[in-house]
């Protein structure tokens, strides 16, 4: 035996088995037509299993008609019968065999000297290698036979290596497939998410004029002389359509903080009072009818780290309840201090403690927590018009400032709802 030219055989074979950028097939032809050229062979074929039972593809082969064809692995044929036992067969002269002489009569084999081996994986046989014809003689050897052996349980590992190798990449294929296009469901989904909200947003607003006009001409009609059976009609048909209109002006206002949130809306420096004293100016008709004194206790203007709407919306919620759940004669004062941070977890040296105190029924201990969730009204306050949103809307608002909301007593009777917000400067080293 030639050692040498043994050495620069494997050599070949093992560097194109494990080069990775070969396909499978590229990796399997290779190899084939190197063993046939070995061997001295005229054909010969690679069948590999396949992950379906009892399947196997004929990865390689001398023959372009059956490459890439996946045939059943029937115990009956040569090739099948090598897949279940795993033992080498050789016929020096096929159309001698007893136990396949049926098969050369039906015509499946038209050679005459043929070996089959197994390519034995760590778990079983993975393949099988064919090898028909001698290109110089009649027959094949039993030397040609043991060579083949040799060659296929040396190449075996590096095959089954192989094909693991590729499998994987398959794998890795499909996920990636499969993740790129549960990233498109994704946008998609967002995508129509923000489209629907944004069009039940429109049409809700758009609720918003007809409405208007109904309240106003009711309240026309109030002063143009009714009888007294259609007075209280008028009425509660006004009270109803106010009522709508502040239903969805909460549903815009929880509709845009949805909004803002999934857009990521971007806090920066905002002046805090002036937007205090447009509040007041704009609530002063409410605070007169009830002859509700309303004062503002601080003067001093601050910087914010907030966004101007969120801010506002928050600021008015507060003060509009107090206006409203404070009896008539009553007293609202609003006040905020700024004071410094003391937890390093703290984004900014400073922040804001912003107060609006009231001579109202105030809250009850147990249901201090509670009001702040969605659609919590007292039971006492069931005949006040109401959703029970506002409070909500302002305790998603303050987590959107990174500030906290609470509600204490005030003395000697009263609320006094309380939230924080950062004041702008450097940030926190720390
Ligand atoms: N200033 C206040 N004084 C007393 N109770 C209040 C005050 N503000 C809110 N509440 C109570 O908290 C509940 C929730 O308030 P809110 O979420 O603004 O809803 P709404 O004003 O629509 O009822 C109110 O129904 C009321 O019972
Ligand atoms: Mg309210």
């Amino acid at each position: 035996m030639d050692f040498k030219a043994e050495l620069g055989f494997l050599r070949r074979i093992i560097y194109f088995l494990t080069d990775t950028k070969y396909s499978l097939s590229e990796k399997m032809q290779a190899s084939l037509v190197l063993i046939l050229e070995k061997i001295k062979a005229r054909q010969g074929s690679i069948m590999l299993k396949t992950r379906k039972k009892n399947k196997a593809k004929i990865v390689a082969s001398t023959n372009p008609k059956i490459l890439n064809l996946e045939v059943d692995i029937d115990p009956e044929t040569i090739s099948g019968h090598v897949f279940t036992t795993g033992e080498s067969v050789y016929f020096k002269d096929v159309k001698r065999s007893v136990r396949f002489k049926d098969k050369i009569r039906k015509g499946s084999y038209d050679t005459s000297s043929l070996m089959c081996v197994p390519l034995q994986g760590k778990w079983g046989v993975v393949g099988v290698i064919n090898v028909s014809d001698h290109k110089e003689q009649n027959f094949f050897y039993q030397s040609d036979f043991n060579l083949l052996k040799d060659y296929a349980s040396l190449l075996s590992p590096l095959i089954e290596n192989s094909c693991l190798f590729h499998q994987l990449e398959e794998e890795k294929e499909k996920l990636e497939s499969l993740s790129e296009r549960l990233k498109l469901k994704q946008k998609e989904l967002e995508l129509t998410y923000t489209e629907r909200s944004e069009l039940v947003q429109m049409v809700v607003h758009d609720f918003k004029s007809p409405l208007a006009a109904i309240i106003s001409n009711l309240d026309l009609l109030k002063y143009i002389g009714l009888s007294e059976e259609m007075k209280p009609v008028v009425e509660t048909a006004l009270k109803g359509a106010q009522e709508l209109l502040t239903m969805i002006d909460e549903f815009l206002q929880v509709a845009r903080l949805d909004d803002w949130k999934n857009k990521k809306v971007k806090l920066g420096p905002v002046a805090l009072k002036p937007i205090v004293e447009r509040i007041v100016e704009e609530l002063s008709p409410l605070a007169r009818e009830k002859e509700i004194k309303v004062s503002l206790l601080s003067q001093e203007d601050v910087l914010l780290f907030a966004e101007e709407n969120l801010l506002q919306h928050l600021i008015q919620n507060l003060f509009s309840n107090a206006l409203k759940y404070t009896p008539a004669q009553g007293e609202v004062k609003i006040s905020w201090e700024v004071r410094q941070s003391r937890r390093k977890s703290d984004r900014f040296p400073f922040f804001l403690i912003f107060c609006v105190q009231d001579t109202g029924p105030g809250v009850p201990d147990e249901l201090k927590q509670k009001i702040f969730d969605r659609f919590q009204r007292l039971q006492r306050d069931k005949k006040i018009e109401g959703t029970g949103i506002g409070l909500f809307i302002c305790n998603r608002i303050v987590n959107m400032l990174e500030g906290k909301i609470w509600v204490e007593d005030a003395k000697p009777r009263g609320s006094k709802f309380c939230f924080t917000c950062y004041v702008t400067g450097e940030e926190n080293a720390g």
